[in-house]
């Protein structure tokens, strides 16, 4: 009996370090990169998620950049993952999209997004989603949005100057939507009984966290979210369909007059898997990077100082100081495009971009064995000392004399390659005319708050407050005097 036990207990136990060598040693037909597969089955991922609060590269790739060198080999959430902070081989994963590689994001994504959502939108998919988006977000779509993105944030930022102090992450995350929600799905905020909004809250944590799904995680929290919200869009979009409008003119008609059509491969749940997906991207992060930039211009008078010269005298060129931004003044605000690639390089929103290699992969002397998932990492090229000098500071004027060839190898806020973001331009028009708005007419001064913290998305645990109070027009003053 005791014999028996003793050979039980032996075997277990080889089987168990059979099972721990094997997954310390991933089999590959060539030389894996360096690095630690971790704890059987939880890998690495509980270093990965540790929050900290800096700006610099997450100290999980920086402390095993510095041992293993750009790219290494670890475990995330239960998949072998290679870490790539190299720019070449970003480049090259944004080139091959769809060849060696193909996008895929962690199953916190899918379950948060849809099975059908953008992680997996190749083909097909992915022609609905760019032809919508074009649509609505394109360099004529812009142009046309241009008065009413002007409108929202004077509006907003009047009422905000009534009040003692504002949270700035999400009183812009709340313009930003309603504008978002209005141009895609024509949601009125007053109107609607419920907000639509609500729903989306802590996503980017959710989004990029341990997907442990019991109440109280960030995960929890975002799946009961996308449940609320697709139900609500549901009903929007049943509501459209019993009363179709005669003109083609948001997300919803675009989405009804495809399903109408004999060949159409779109269904109504891949299109409203979109539509949270586009709801959820353009906001989030747009406020994200809006936040951070009132925050370090606050913190940088020289370059506020710039930024609301090159602004005033925007206004003083015109004949009437009073008449609204027009497309080629948009075009000539050449230090804000600056403020704006600064901060979203300094932001890091996206820490990581996914993608799964769909065969053996040789690059600069390692094998990336096929069904691998490769996380190229921004952060670790936006703060690569030897393309940004003292990668820390905030400095707009950096981007002044940089050269531009080879942008996708050294700038990715956006990704690069076929999948490059979509919203770009849409998230560069309305910091522009938000900051427009506010340096202008406003005088900005940080109360409380403004901490960071990635876990390893941005946040702001303690919010970012702010007091506006108008600034006294120059151009009324000198009137004033002469009278
Ligand atoms: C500061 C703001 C933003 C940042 C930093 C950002 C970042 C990114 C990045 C890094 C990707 C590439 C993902 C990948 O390759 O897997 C991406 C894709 C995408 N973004 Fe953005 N984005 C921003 C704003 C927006 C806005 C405003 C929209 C909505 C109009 C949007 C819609 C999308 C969509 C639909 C994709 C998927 C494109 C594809 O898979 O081909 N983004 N974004
Ligand atoms: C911002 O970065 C993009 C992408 O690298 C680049 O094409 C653009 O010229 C930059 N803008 C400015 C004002 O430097």
């Amino acid at each position: 009996m005791a014999a028996a036990f003793c050979i039980a207990a032996f075997l277990i136990s080889l089987y168990i370090a059979h099972f721990v060598y094997k997954w310390r040693n991933p089999k590959c037909n060539g030389l894996l990169p360096p690095g630690s597969m971790g704890w059987p089955l939880l890998g690495e991922t509980l270093q990965f998620f540790a929050p900290t609060s800096t700006f610099d590269i997450n100290p999980f790739v920086k402390q095993r950049m510095k041992r293993y060198g750009p790219i290494f080999k670890t475990s995330l959430v239960g998949r072998p993952v290679i870490v790539s902070a190299d720019s070449d081989l970003n480049y090259f994963i944004f080139q091959q999209e769809g060849q060696s590689f193909q996008s895929w994001y962690p199953d916190t994504f899918t379950e948060i997004f849809g099975r059908q959502n953008v992680g997996s939108l190749h083909g097909f998919m992915y022609k609905y989603l760019k032809n919508m988006v074009l649509n609505l977000f394109g360099p004529e779509g812009l142009k046309r949005m241009l008065p009413e993105v002007e409108m929202a944030a004077n509006r907003d930022l009047k009422r905000w100057s009534t009040q003692n102090s504002v949270e700035l992450k999400d009183a812009t995350a709340s313009l930003i939507f309603d504008l978002t929600a209005k141009k895609l799905i024509s949601y009125d905020p007053e109107k609607s009984s419920e907000n639509l909004r609500k729903n989306f809250v802590a996503f980017i944590q959710g989004l990029i966290s341990f997907p442990l799904n019991i109440p109280g995680t960030a995960y929890h929290k975002c799946l009961k979210g996308r449940k609320r919200a697709m139900k609500k869009l549901k009903a929007m979009l049943q509501e459209r369909r019993a009363n179709p409008r005669k003109q083609q003119s948001d997300f919803f008609d675009y989405v009804l007059q495809e399903l109408d059509r004999e060949d159409t491969l779109l269904t109504e749940g891949i299109a409203l898997d979109l539509m949270f997906v586009l709801l959820f991207a353009s906001f989030e992060t747009t406020s994200l990077a809006l936040t951070l930039a009132v925050k370090l211009l606050a913190e940088n008078p020289s370059a506020l100082k710039e930024l609301t010269a090159e602004h005033e005298a925007i206004i003083r060129k015109r004949e009437n100081p009073d008449s609204s931004l027009t497309w080629s003044e948009f075009k000539s605000m050449t230090f804000t495009f600056q403020v704006i690639n600064e901060t979203v390089r300094l932001a890091n929103i996206v820490p990581g971009i996914f993608r799964k290699a769909l065969k053996d992969i040789h690059f600069k002397g390692y094998t990336i064995p096929a069904g691998w998932a490769v996380m190229a990492c921004p952060p670790a090229v936006h703060l690569n000392p030897s393309r940004y000098k003292d990668p820390l500071e905030f400095n707009p004027w950096r981007w002044q004399g940089i050269d531009m060839n080879g942008a996708t190898r050294n700038f990715m806020a956006f990704g690069g390659g076929m999948r490059f973001c979509v919203g770009t331009d849409f998230t560069k028009l309305q910091m522009a005319v938000f900051l427009h708005c506010l340096v202008t007419k406003y005088k900005c001064q940080a109360i409380s708050g403004g901490e960071i913290l990635r876990t390893p998305g941005l946040q702001f645990p303690n919010g970012f407050f702010v007091q506006l109070s108008e600034k006294v027009q120059s151009g009324q003053e000198q009137q004033q005097c002469m009278i």
